[in-house]
């Protein structure tokens, strides 16, 4: 018996050693009982959202005992969910695991490479018992409990945190971010010292004018003025915290370069998120994952905490002096939209799933009033079927739009509303983003869509045309026109402002959009303190919102970049009133 565990323990070792060395299928064989066991470390691939997902799983006698991502591209926030999944694959030796809602395709991407090793390594998996039974949390106690952790959620809680309060937040989602982790684009400021640096005039006013206007004068006046004014102090804050946002672009609907990003024009959300993260581990921020807000406990119009439900279905309260809701938009929740905007019935939508407005349900007690709630924006530029938006900053960076025919048909750079309206009215309700190899080289975040193969590519513009079957000769003849427009700097045809590309290096690249539901402007009525307002028009005792839950600020059509600004300078507003008012409890 000895000298037959000496000789399993070899042939363990050699089976490791031998995969390790060339990733390759080793059996361990040396007995008739052993022969179906498998002990080794296997690599396959898959594709994931941002492209080549690559992990190896290493067996012991037919178990799984690890399992290890060696290269991926997907974004930031799946990382809690790349853990999360591959440990329940092991302790449960089994594939047969929940998708995580909001991280699809990541799952998928895990789900499918594990079960390609199984295949490839002739494993028969025996599933493992998980034993199912949980307690009931306690109820606990803290200054200030905030409901989601998104951008606008967590800029409150790290505010609120460097002011001497202790802070809870709780997030619905297996992991940190909701909308915040999607945004590509940038964030908007005026008059920074970034724009000063380039020369571009801009200030608060301007920034207001154009709000304004692409809002179509609905927006609350007070709280654009502040939004506006605080915009540039709340991205230095940013960046004081880690976050870069040196380089400019353009969004629609601006009359300068206004949209701040990182560098390489990489995307900001997952920037930003990377930077919130680091400061909730810094300041031991208490983020309760997997953990919805059902209930706003209250007694007369003074709020007391929130009742949760955890994964396992358990409740709890969160006593509290301040409640801050920062639960996001209900882009994702189709009854809603269509229930306020019937016409937005059928159309995809750009947010995370977790984007359905169930704070809304929590309102009525509270008689809490609600501004806009009609006020719902599609995004012009997003990837029939598979709802992937391509940045307004593909166009801001040099794209071109075109139609079936081949034809331009609109300003790119107008607000979304018009370019939206303007890509419905076209054959087949969508259209197509067409430019060169000098836009991609401009921003990561195009390069991304390229890895992600979303982008079809051509080395001329004929090629491109046939490829993705519109008429070629035209979309020839369109950017010969525009070109010569770029040469003269004057868009005879449309009146585009900012011709900043003349689109002649190949390779070309063409991808067809159609507008889907993005951005809820209505929601929470608040005032200049993120105070929440009832129907009776009083600030309802302890209680704030910031970020996509609040309305008024971007009244009838939001401008693109707006909403990391709404969402960080009033999160911050939110956790600094929190944490004042509460001294004096
Ligand atoms: P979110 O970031 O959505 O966070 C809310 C959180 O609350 C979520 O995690 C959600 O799961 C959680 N939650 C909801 N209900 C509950 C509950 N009952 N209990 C517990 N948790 C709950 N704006 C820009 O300015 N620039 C851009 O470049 C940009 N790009 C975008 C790209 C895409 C694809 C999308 C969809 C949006 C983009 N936006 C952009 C808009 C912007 O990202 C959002 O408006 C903003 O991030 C919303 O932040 P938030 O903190 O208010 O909400
Ligand atoms: C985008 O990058 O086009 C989205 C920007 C935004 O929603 O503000």
């Amino acid at each position: 018996m000895k000298k037959f565990k000496k000789s399993l323990a070899i042939v363990l070792f050699l089976a490791i050693v031998l995969s390790l060395g060339a990733c390759q299928t080793t059996k361990a064989d040396n007995s008739r009982e052993e022969k179906e066991l498998v002990t080794g470390i296997f690599v396959e691939e898959s594709k994931g959202k941002g492209g080549l997902l690559k992990l190896e799983v290493a067996f012991e006698n037919s178990e799984i005992k690890d399992i290890k991502v060696l290269e991926h591209n997907e974004s930031e926030y799946t990382k809690p969910v790349i853990e999360d999944l591959t440990k329940k694959i092991i302790n449960t030796n089994s594939i047969d695991v929940d998708i995580v809602s909001g991280a699809t395709l990541t799952s998928h991407a895990i789900i499918n490479a594990v079960r390609d090793v199984i295949k490839k390594a002739e494993v028969t998996l025996i599933a493992k018992e998980v034993a199912q039974e949980t307690e009931k949390p306690a109820d606990v106690s803290t200054d200030i409990v905030i409901i989601g952790a998104g951008g606008a959620g967590l800029t409150a809680a790290i505010e609120a945190t460097y002011e001497g309060a202790e802070v809870i937040v709780v997030e619905k989602n297996a992991f940190m971010g909701g909308n915040t982790n999607y945004a590509t684009g940038g964030m908007n400021a005026a008059g920074t010292k970034y724009q000063k640096a380039k020369g571009i005039e801009d200030s608060p006013e301007l920034h207001f004018k154009d709000t304004m206007k692409g809002g179509h004068d609905k927006n609350d006046p007070a709280l654009l003025k502040v939004f506006t004014e605080k915009a540039a102090e709340t991205l230095y804050w940013l960046e004081e915290l880690g976050a870069q946002l040196s380089e400019i672009g353009r969004s629609g609907g601006q009359s300068v370069d206004r949209i701040h990003k990182g560098p390489d024009g990489m995307p900001i959300g997952p920037h930003l998120m990377d930077v919130f993260a680091k400061q909730v581990e810094k300041l031991n921020i208490d983020v309760r994952l997997n953990t919805k807000a059902i209930e706003i406990l209250s007694e007369n119009n003074k709020v007391l905490g929130i009742k949760v439900e955890n994964l396992d279905g358990h409740t709890y309260n969160i006593n509290a002096k301040a409640v801050i809701i920062a639960s996001g938009g209900f882009g994702a929740n189709p009854e809603l939209v269509t229930k306020y905007k019937p016409e937005l019935e059928g159309f995809g939508t750009t947010n995370q799933p977790g984007a359905t407005g169930d704070i809304f349900s929590m309102l009525e007690k509270l008689d809490i009033a609600l501004i806009d709630m009609d006020q719902i924006q599609t995004h012009p530029t997003v990837v029939p079927r598979i709802n992937e938006m391509i940045t307004e900053g593909v166009r801001g960076d040099g794209a071109i739009l075109v139609n079936r025919d081949g034809k331009r048909f609109v300003n790119e750079l107008e607000t979304r509303d018009t370019v939206s309206k303007a890509i419905l009215s076209q054959e087949g309700k969508s259209a197509f983003l067409i430019f060169d190899q000098q836009v991609v080289d401009q921003a990561s975040a195009i390069k991304k869509y390229k890895d992600a193969g979303l982008l079809t590519e051509a080395n001329s513009l004929k090629e491109l045309g046939e490829k993705l079957n519109i008429n070629a000769t035209e979309l020839e003849s369109t950017v010969e026109s525009y070109n010569e427009y770029f040469k003269d700097q004057n868009d005879k045809e449309f009146g585009r402002r900012l011709l900043n590309v003349e689109l002649i290096e190949a390779p070309y690249y063409g991808v067809e959009v159609s507008p889907a539901i993005h951005h809820t402007m209505g929601g929470i009525k608040i005032n200049t303190n993120a105070e929440v307002i009832n129907n009776s028009g009083d600030v309802v005792e302890g209680l704030y919102a910031a970020g996509e839950v609040t309305g008024g600020i971007h009244g009838g059509n939001r401008i693109g970049g707006n909403a990391i600004t709404d969402i960080t300078v009033f999160g911050k507003i939110a956790g600094r009133n929190a944490a004042e008012a509460i001294k004096y409890k």
